[in-house]
C-alpha cells in the first residue's frame, strides 16, 4: 500500500501524479489541468528556453506559456502556485533560474538511516537496498519541481559499503528511480567512494595511476549507459576519515580531474566538496584555526581544475553553526565554478524539534556574497519518510524557500514564508501575519538562547542538540572558544591566527577591529575581557545574560503564538510536542550558559535575574 498521506504544501491539490506521463511538458499539462481545470492556458515548447518560461495573457483573457520542456513545468507551476496562494499574476511574466544546478544532497544510508537526519527513516534506501514507494518518489518529485529543485544526490557523502554498490549491483535501481523522477525535470546524483577502484582488485585509489583513471572511465560509460541524463558524481574526499588524493601525495585538483575525465564525454559533473580539514586537531596546538583550512587547501588550486568540476563551498568556514561569516573561499576562488552547500538538515540548528526558519540568514549571506561567484547552490536535505517529509510541519518552509532561493537568490524571505504558509494552511490574514513574524524571528531567538555572538561549538558533542559548553573545549575537532576568568573567543584577525586576512581588504577592516566588528561576528573574530564595552553600552558579559534571558522569553513567546493558531491534524499534535521540548532546550541553554559565564567571571547579571548558581 502506498505511504502517501501529506503533500506537504501541495496539499490542497486534488489528486495524486499518475505513473506514465513521459516528459515535463505532459507533467506541465497534467498539473495545470487537474489543479486548475477552468484556467484557459495553452502551452508552447521552446527548446532554447531550458528551465526558463515565459507567461503572456492574451485579449481575449486566455494565456500561453512558453518555455524549454522544464521551463514549461516551472512555468506551470508558477501558475499553480499563485492561483493556489490567492496572489496577483502580472499579465505578463518571463522568469529563469540564476543557478542551472539547484541540488538537494541527501544524506541517506542504504541500511535506511539518514545521517543527521530528523524526520524518520530514509525515502530511498531499506535493508541495504534501493526499494523506494514509486507514489511517493512521485510525490515528492512534484514537490521537488514545484519550486525549481533539479537535483537529488539520494547517498550520503560518507559513503560506506554498500553504498558503492550504487554504481554496481544496484545500478537497475538507480536507473528505474532516475526514469520516476525524470518527467518532474529532477536528475540523480549519486556520492561516490574515492577507493572504489580497490574493490575491483586495483591496489591503489591513486588518481594518477593509469589503471585508476580507466576504471572510472568505465564505471562512467557503464553508469551512463544506464542513467544518460545523471548529473555526476558527488565527492567527499580527504574529510572526516574518508578516502582521497592526498593518501597518495596528489592534490585535490588532481584527484577531481581523473574523475571529471570519466563523466566528461556523459555530459556529467564532479561535485568535489572542500570541507576539508584536521579533524584529529591536538586543543594544545594553536598554530592550527580550523576555519582557515579550506582556504588553505583550495586556494593554490584555483584556475587548475577541470570545466566540469564544481566545487562545493559550505557556507561558513566551520560547519553550518547558527552564525557563520561567508566562507573566505566564495569570495576568493576566481577561475573556479563552485556551489554553496547550506543545510537544511537542523543539525546543529534544533533537529527540527526547535522553530528554525533559515530564509533571513540565506538573505544574509547574498549580502555580502555576490550571485555571479557561483553557479550553483545546494543543500543538505531534511526529508524523511515522516508523514509530512519533514519531520516538524514548519521545517518544511526551509525546504520550499531554498527552492525560491536556488531559482532567485534576490527573493524576498517575508513573500516566501507567506506564500509557504498560504498553500499549506490558508489561515486568515491576522493568523498568517502572527505566523510570518513568528518564523521570521525564530533564528535570531535560537542564536539568542544558544552560542553568544558568533561562537558557535558550545553543543553537545556528536549528538548536537542542546547546551554542553565545554563539551568540544578539550577535543579533537579544532572548534574551541577558550573562556576563562577574564576573557573569551579566539582572535582571528591578523594580530591572531590570522584567518581574517584570507578576506578582502574591505572585509578585514569591516570585521578586524573589535569596536566596528558587526556585534553577531564580535566572538567569532575576536578573544575579548567580558568587561568589553559594546556600542550599546552594555558590556560584553551583560549582552550574554540578557541574550539568553531574551531567547527564553521569545521562545515561550513563539509558543504562545503557535498554540493560538488553527494548525488541523496532524500539524497541531506534532507542533505541540516539539515546542514543549523547545521549551525545555531554550530554558537548559539560557541557564547552563548564563551559569557557565556566572561561574568563570564572577560577574553579577546588572538586572538581577535568576542565574543558577
Ligand atoms: C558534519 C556532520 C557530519 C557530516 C559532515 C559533512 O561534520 O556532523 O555528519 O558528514 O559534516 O558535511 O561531510
Amino acid at each position: 500500500m502506498s505511504s502517501v498521506v501529506n503533500q506537504a504544501w501541495l496539499r490542497a491539490l486534488p489528486s495524486k501524479v499518475p505513473a506514465g506521463l513521459a516528459n515535463p511538458m505532459e507533467m506541465a499539462a497534467f498539473e495545470l489541468k487537474s489543479a486548475l481545470p477552468d484556467f484557459p492556458v495553452e502551452l508552447h515548447e521552446a527548446p532554447a528556453l531550458g528551465d526558463g518560461f515565459s507567461l503572456q495573457k492574451a485579449a481575449d483573457g486566455t494565456w500561453t506559456l512558453t518555455g524549454g520542456q522544464t521551463g514549461l513545468l516551472y512555468g506551470a507551476w508558477q501558475l499553480i502556485l499563485s492561483r493556489l496562494a490567492g496572489d496577483p499574476l502580472p499579465e505578463t511574466l518571463s522568469s529563469s533560474p540564476r543557478y542551472a544546478l539547484r541540488m538537494i544532497n541527501c544524506w541517506d544510508n542504504p541500511d535506511g538511516s539518514v545521517e543527521r537526519g530528523y524526520s524518520g527513516r530514509s525515502l530511498f534506501f531499506r535493508n541495504n537496498r534501493l526499494s523506494p514507494d514509486p507514489d511517493r518518489m512521485r510525490e515528492l518529485g512534484r514537490l521537488l519541481a514545484s519550486v525549481g529543485l533539479n537535483v537529488l544526490c539520494i547517498n550520503n557523502v560518507n559513503v560506506h559499503f554498500p553504498g558503492q554498490l550504487l554504481l554496481e549491483d544496484m545500478l537497475p535501481d538507480l536507473a528505474a528511480l532516475a526514469d520516476l523522477f525524470r518527467p518532474f525535470g529532477v536528475r540523480l546524483m549519486v556520492s561516490i567512494d574515492f577507493s572504489q577502484p580497490m574493490r575491483h582488485g586495483i591496489p591503489t585509489a591513486d588518481p594518477l595511476d593509469p589503471a585508476v583513471g580507466a576504471w572510472w572511465r568505465e564505471t562512467a560509460r557503464r553508469v551512463y549507459a544506464a542513467i544518460p541524463d545523471l548529473a555526476g558524481f558527488l565527492v567527499k574526499a580527504d574529510s572526516e576519515g574518508r578516502p582521497g588524493p592526498f593518501t597518495y601525495g596528489r592534490n585535490h585538483a588532481e584527484g577531481a580531474n581523473m574523475l571529471a575525465e570519466a563523466v566528461a564525454p556523459f555530459g556529467g559533473v564532479i561535485v568535489w566538496r572542500c570541507f576539508v580539514y584536521n579533524c584529529r586537531q591536538d586543543w594544545r596546538d594553536t598554530s592550527t584555526d580550523r576555519p582557515m583550512a579550506a582556504w588553505q587547501h583550495y586556494a593554490p588550486l584555483d584556475g587548475q581544475f577541470a570545466d566540469n568540476v564544481i566545487l562545493q563551498v559550505k557556507h561558513g568556514p566551520f560547519d553550518f553553526q547558527v552564525r557563520e561569516p561567508l566562507s573566505p573561499l566564495l569570495l576568493g576562488l576566481k577561475k573556479t565554478p563552485m556551489a554553496m552547500e547550506l543545510q537544511l538538515a537542523q543539525e546543529y540548528t534544533g533537529h527540527q524539534i526547535d522553530v528554525y526558519t533559515m530564509l533571513p540568514m540565506w538573505q544574509e549571506l547574498f549580502e555580502e556574497l555576490p550571485e555571479e561567484n557561483i553557479m550553483s547552490i545546494a543543500a543538505v536535505s531534511n526529508l524523511g519518510d515522516d508523514a509530512n517529509y519533514t519531520g516538524h510541519p514548519l521545517a518544511a518552509v526551509n525546504l520550499f524557500g531554498f527552492g525560491l532561493l536556488a531559482w532567485n537568490p534576490g527573493m524576498n524571505p517575508e513573500a516566501a514564508v507567506r506564500r509557504w504558509s498560504r498553500l499549506t494552511w490558508g489561515f486568515a490574514p491576522a493568523q498568517e501575519d502572527a505566523l510570518t513574524r513568528a518564523l521570521l524571528s525564530s533564528r535570531r531567538t535560537y542564536e539568542k538562547y544558544t552560542a553568544p555572538l558568533g561562537i558557535g561549538w558550545m553543543i553537545t558533542p556528536h549528538e548536537h542538540y542542546g547546551p554542553n559548553p565545554s563539551g568540544y573545549e578539550y577535543d579533537l575537532w579544532g572548534t574551541y572558544h577558550k573562556a576563562d576568568r577574564d576573557a573569551v573567543g579566539i582572535d582571528r584577525t591578523g594580530k591572531g591566527t590570522g584567518y581574517l586576512l584570507q578576506y578582502p581588504e574591505e572585509l578585514q577592516r569591516k570585521y578586524g577591529d573589535p569596536a566596528a566588528c558587526p556585534d553577531l561576528y564580535l566572538l567569532f573574530y575576536h578573544r575579548l575581557p567580558y568587561s568589553f564595552r559594546m556600542r550599546d553600552g552594555r558590556t560584553l558579559i551583560q549582552r550574554i545574560y540578557d541574550d539568553h534571558f531574551e531567547g527564553l522569553e521569545e521562545t515561550k513567546a513563539l509558543a504562545a503564538t503557535l498554540s493560538a493558531l488553527p494548525f488541523p491534524e496532524p500539524d497541531r499534535t506534532v507542533i505541540d510536542e516539539r515546542m514543549k521540548k523547545q521549551l525545555c532546550n531554550a530554558r537548559e541553554w539560557c541557564d547552563i550558559i548564563n551559569t557557565f559565564f556566572h561561574r568563570l567571571s564572577g560577574i553579577p547579571d546588572a538586572q538581577g535575574r535568576t542565574i543558577y548558581p
